[in-house]
């Protein structure tokens, strides 16, 4: 550990605020190298803080330019207070409230961290979350301190005509001749610094309202570059859905006159509630068939959803700390999965939802990086917007449902919003509600939220036929997480069914575990043992239907007792969870096999039988069809392999199992791909769905390589009258040597150079080809006109995809990957450290590699960690990585 390491923040230490802050008042002047800030601030002693009246008051504050300091009026000398690099104190403030006025300067030009307010595309927006408010001025910047704002923002009429801040706007006006003009906004909700939002641009809009269901009116507005306005239309649509939605499923309703989002192309993240004004990263607002694909429309709905929810998950009540980070994100998670699940095939979204868990969260667990849904410690707070607050988080709250049942689980939210509304809560506030609505006792199950690791259950199942009888014995190993090595048993729920001969559910009688209702049981014990009677017939086992729990279930089912499932489990997404493991399991197998091809041919054959009776069946439709047809990805046999993994040799029988499956069905894709043409686009769930259809049959067929298939790939770009065909022809093509290959690549960047979301997807495509030219190709793209390292956009499609996407090419045997990697993590901190740590989670996994990649892995964070001025964000991240 080096000697300047910063000190780890911790939840024990959590004290309340000594001082509290009841209003500010701001007036911003923006200014392109010297914007103006004047806070006036209504302090006074918090009576619920010991502290209070023994101890300086310290704001926080950084890269701040201070002018001047009032203390009730008076200017205060040099003397009484002190300015430090984190922050300015005031050694004896006054005991009665008082009030400060401080005048600092900032320079939103050179702020390329994107944190506090920055220009992006000559645009003046701020990023507040976590703590970007102290680089806009001095404040108690930590979400217990909430505050009125009202806002006065000033700028040029000509480079800033739209003037946007939280709340109501409540007065605008022009000065000095009419160059400069002024705007005033009032937000009546108390809120913490993180919320705070201002935004001045020359931009445009699109408009409409929205009528609340006790007869708000709001005005919505969506603020977009010149000439996008059209590609806004399907956000604002999105948005009026969540409305509505919030009201028929939570209750909530929106509480200001305006709701207003903007979309900005320099965003460190997604997007953000900022409270009456979020902001957003622009790829998640424009589309059109166009120029966005089907996944673009979709996480355009999911996030302004998720962005709206937290209107009152996350703003009207909010976190007491940033331990607490999944109060609100993982709760708005869960309500925003719950939504996109109500506006298109719920099983498909679950299917999706539980790849992206698997994909993201499950590494992370099991790897150096893991960390409990509510941490108990961070140097950085900007390293724990991670899957595990996130998704695994949702996952919590989706088992605290399942534990309940929908109409408990629902009192206990109303009881949430109405005790705690307008507060600053923990996780044990929101826990309490669900116990009290409902009087179950859910303090075995609050181990979900402190400890870490994906619990891994081994189960077993045994059929005495005499008597008629099954045992099932689940037993939950938890391997040690980082700082802990012991771990005690969850409280787990299970989804479950016995299956008869027929595949029906059986009807029986369970003894053991706990009964949480039909079909539902839990497990509380490190093995846990449930008597079934009246087992008429050997049973196959469905197990964690719906995925009810965040596990990984370990069971030794024989590959008929799985093709079983596949065919004739009554519930779907445990059908496509059968397939899924099953392809899994054959790819893990070819690698092992003396003789490959033998195995291959055998293991594919109850795969493509299984998926031929799906995609004849009519009752299925074609977005769960197309689920079924992709086939597990490189990473998640990784992951799966879990040790000594050798991503070139994954890729070979990965490759090999695909094109078997590709033949084997060639006739059914063919008549898929044939009948299933898109004519007229719309994005929705049905039309979608034959579209992901008629790609999945593509993808599939293409994996034989002839040249048949590489003109059909190539046709297909050409002829595509949508985003989603050429997008996914353009992907395909990009990874295979085939002579149209740079004719598409071509013809795509003529088409797309001069939009700078599009042109993403040229950068993404070719960072992700599995061809060995690729990080040449990588490095040079990085020369590109169009790349610009101080784009966070632009650097996750290229160096993102690559570094995330690209298994194996990020693997090298050379290692040459993980030094590219290095190399640009190093190069990006100084200039944006959130963007460059977050970079380095493609090392989260490099403890399972086989120990050549292993050894350059590490060496290459070993370098990382070794250079010098590395920001906390990028230390902490080593440092994690690095701990053994
Ligand atoms: N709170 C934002 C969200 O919902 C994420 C975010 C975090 C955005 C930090 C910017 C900075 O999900
Ligand atoms: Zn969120």
């Amino acid at each position: 550990m080096k000697a300047d390491n910063p000190k780890p923040v911790l939840l024990a230490d959590y004290r309340p605020p000594e001082f509290l802050i009841d209003s500010v008042h701001l007036d911003i002047a923006l200014a392109p190298v010297k914007t103006r800030v004047t806070s006036k601030l209504h302090i006074r002693r918090n009576p619920d803080s010991e502290a209070a009246g023994k101890v300086p008051l310290k704001l926080d504050g950084e890269l701040l330019k201070l002018e001047s300091v009032t203390l009730d009026g008076k200017k205060l000398k040099p003397s009484s207070y002190r300015v430090t690099e984190t922050g300015l104190t005031i050694s004896s403030p006054p005991k009665e409230p008082f009030t400060l006025e401080i005048v600092t300067t900032i320079n939103p030009k050179a702020n390329t961290a994107l944190q506090g307010i920055y220009l992006s595309r000559g645009v003046y927006c701020s990023q507040c979350e976590a703590q970007g408010f102290r680089r806009i001025t001095y404040f108690l910047d930590r979400p217990d301190v909430l505050a009125k704002y009202t806002v006065r923002l000033e700028a040029d009429v000509a480079t800033a005509p739209v003037l946007l801040a939280n709340g109501n706007p409540v007065e605008r006006g022009t000065l000095s001749g009419g160059d400069r003009h002024y705007a005033v906004w009032e937000d009546p909700h108390p809120k913490p610094s993180y919320l705070f939002a201002v935004v001045g641009g020359d931009l445009s809009s699109i408009a409409s309202t929205f009528t609340t269901q006790s007869g708000r009116e709001v005005d919505l507005r969506i603020y977009v570059e010149h000439g996008k306005e059209a590609r806004a239309h399907w956000a604002m649509e999105s948005l009026k859905r969540s409305m509505r939605w919030d009201e028929t499923r939570f209750g909530r309703e929106y509480d200001l006159d305006v709701f207003n989002i903007v979309a900005v192309s320099d965003f460190n993240m997604g997007a953000m509630e900022n409270k009456g004004l979020n902001i957003f990263n622009d790829r998640l607002i424009l589309a059109s068939p166009e120029t966005a694909t089907d996944a673009n429309y979709e996480s355009i709905e999911s996030v302004v959803a998720h962005e709206y929810f937290h209107n009152w998950t996350g703003n009207r009540i909010t976190c007491r700390d940033w331990f607490q980070l999944c109060l609100k994100e993982g709760l708005t998670v869960f309500r925003d999965q719950e939504f996109s699940a109500d506006q298109r095939s719920a099983t498909v979204q679950r299917i999706g939802d539980v790849r992206q868990l698997k994909a993201l969260q499950f590494p992370e667990d099991q790897g150096p990086l893991a960390h409990p849904v509510r941490p108990e410690s961070y140097v950085e707070i900007n390293n724990f917007y991670t899957p595990t607050v996130y998704e695994k988080g949702a996952e919590v709250v989706r088992m605290i449902e399942t534990i309940l049942g929908p109409e408990k689980f629902r009192a206990g939210m109303d009881l949430y919003f109405d005790r705690h509304d307008g507060q600053a809560v923990t996780i044990e506030d929101f826990v309490a509600c669900f116990e009290d609505a409902s009087g179950q006792d859910l303090s075995q199950f609050h181990r979900w939220y402190s400890q870490a690791g994906t619990p891994e259950l081994v189960c077993n199942l045994t059929y005495d036929k005499r008597k008629k009888s099954a045992e099932l014995t689940v037993h939950q190993v938890l391997k040690p997480s980082p700082g802990k090595a012991k771990k005690q048993p969850y409280f787990i729920p299970i989804s479950m069914a016995l299956l008869g001969e027929n595949g029906k559910e059986m009807d029986l009688e369970v003894e053991g575990g706990v009964q949480i209702r039909d079909g539902v049981v839990a497990v509380t014990d490190r093995t846990t043992t449930f008597k079934f009677k009246g087992v008429s017939s050997r049973p196959v086992p469905s197990m964690l239907r719906g995925f009810s729990a965040p596990v990984m279930i370990n069971m030794p089912l024989s590959d008929q007792d799985l093709a079983f499932l596949m065919h004739h489990d009554s519930d779907l997404f445990n059908r496509w969870q059968a397939s899924n493991a099953y392809a899994t399991r054959s790819i893990l197998a070819l690698l092992d096999a003396k003789r490959p091809k033998t195995v291959v041919a055998s293991k594919a054959v109850k795969l493509a039988d299984a998926l031929r009776y799906a995609l004849r069946n009519s009752d299925l439709d074609d977005a769960y069809k197309a689920e079924l047809l992709k086939l597990p990805s490189v990473a998640d046999v990784a992951r799966e392999k879990a040790t000594k993994v050798d991503h070139a040799a994954i890729f070979n029988e990965h490759r090999a199992f695909n094109r078997t499956i590709g033949e084997k069905l060639a006739e059914d894709l063919e008549a898929i791909y044939a009948a299933s043409r898109d004519n007229k686009f719309s994005p929705d769930a049905k039309n979608a769905g034959r579209r992901a259809l008629r790609n999945a049959a593509l993808s599939l067929l293409t994996t034989r390589g002839t040249k048949d298939d590489m003109d059909r790939l190539e046709a297909h770009y050409f002829n595509a009258s949508n985003m989603t065909d050429a997008c996914h022809a353009m992907f395909l093509i990009a990874g295979v040597d085939a002579a149209g290959r740079d004719g598409v690549l071509n013809d795509f960047f003529e088409r797309w150079k001069d939009d700078h979301l599009v042109i993403d997807m040229w950068f993404a495509a070719q960072a992700q080809s599995p061809r060995a030219e690729t990080l040449d190709e990588v490095k040079e793209l990085c020369r590109h006109p169009l790349f610009k390292i101080t784009t966070p956009n632009k650097v996750r499609a290229l160096i993102g995809t690559f570094a995330a996407s690209n298994p194996l090419q990020f693997n090298r045997t050379d290692g040459a990957g993980y030094e590219f990697l290095a190399d640009k993590v190093l190069e990006i901190d100084p200039l944006n450290p959130q963007v460059a740590a977050r970079m380095l989670g493609a090392f989260r996994s490099y403890r399972a590699l086989e120990p050549k990649r292993k050894t350059l892995a590490k060496a290459a964070l070993k370098r990382v960690a070794g250079a010098t001025k590395l920001s906390r964000d990028c230390l902490e991240m080593v440092t994690r990585m690095l701990d053994d």
